[in-house]
């Protein structure tokens, strides 16, 4: 049996490509544990520094969760197959590493799911992004109707969710439902060099400041700004602060090993 997720190492950059060409890198529950433990593991591994998480083949990143599955799906079922497909979400933005992804064609349904979970998103031209759930009448389930209306505004978000009509690339970039859009050729190496650039800052900082935001998001300002002062206070108690601090001082580059 082929594997369903693979992972490619390059220097400090995990590349994780969903490995279903042939069904449009369709998320089925598997996978998604598959998807699920690769993250769990690379959040844990000191040699990676980045993921990158992308679909195989030209046609698709990910074309959202494996309809023939979800077809035979009943009120229990249905419930513990979101909360199976929102475990993996969490995973990635608990993941202390920053998570971007390379959307080289759809993002479908489970696909932009997983897509508005990543911390950074880049789209080929060529890409189409949408949550089509109502059409196969269902509602989006692996965090869609939550984090979607956060990154691009309510409104947005319920074109996209109650149309079912997905958005080029060029769109997406307008809403800001994308950070940027490559060639196709392009994207890939142009995602690197945003990770390769988060790599060359203070790796307990670029950790931190992820989780400040990430768990901020979810609370109201006092408290987030409580957050804040605490891991400021946390991060000043580092060598990595003092070899930023020291470096900028003599003019140097920061040796953070
Ligand atoms: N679940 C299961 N299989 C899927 C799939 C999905 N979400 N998306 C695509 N596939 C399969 C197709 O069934 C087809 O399999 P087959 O060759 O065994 O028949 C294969 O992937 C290729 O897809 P196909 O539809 O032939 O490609 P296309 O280029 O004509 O159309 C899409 C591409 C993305 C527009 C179309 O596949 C589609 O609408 N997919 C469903 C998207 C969706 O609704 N996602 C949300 C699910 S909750």
């Amino acid at each position: 049996m082929t594997d369903t997720v693979l992972v490619e190492r390059d220097g400090r950059i995990a590349v994780v490509i969903v490995n279903r060409p042939d069904k449009l890198n369709a998320l089925d529950h598997d996978t998604i544990q598959a998807l699920r433990d690769a993250i769990v593991s690379l959040s844990a591994d000191a040699d990676v520094g980045a993921i990158i998480l992308t679909g195989s083949g030209e046609k698709a990143f990910i074309a959202g969760a494996d309809i023939g599955g979800l077809s035979k799906q009943g009120v229990l079922d249905g419930k513990a197959n979101a909360q199976h497909g929102q475990a993996l979400t969490l995973a990635m933005e608990a993941c202390p590493k920053p998570v971007l992804a390379a959307i080289q064609g759809w993002a479908l349904g489970g696909g932009l799911e997983m897509a508005l979970a990543c911390d950074m998103r880049f789209a080929s031209t060529k890409a189409r992004l949408g949550l089509p759930e109502v059409s196969l009448g269902i509602i989006p389930g692996y965090g869609g109707t939550q984090r979607l209306p956060r990154l691009v505004g309510a409104g947005k978000a319920l074109e996209l969710i109650l149309t079912g009509d997905p958005v080029p690339a060029d769109e997406a970039l307008r809403i800001g439902l994308v950070n940027g859009v490559f060639e196709p050729e392009a994207l890939l190496a142009g995602v690197r060099a945003v990770a390769e650039k988060i790599l060359s800052r203070g790796p307990t900082a670029v950790a931190l400041a992820k989780q400040a935001v990430r768990r901020g998001v979810h609370l109201p300002l006092a408290e987030g700004l409580e957050l804040e002062a605490d891991l400021f206070g946390m991060i000043s108690s580092t060598a990595e602060m003092k070899e930023g601090m020291q470096a900028f001082l003599e003019k140097r580059k920061p040796d953070w090993s």
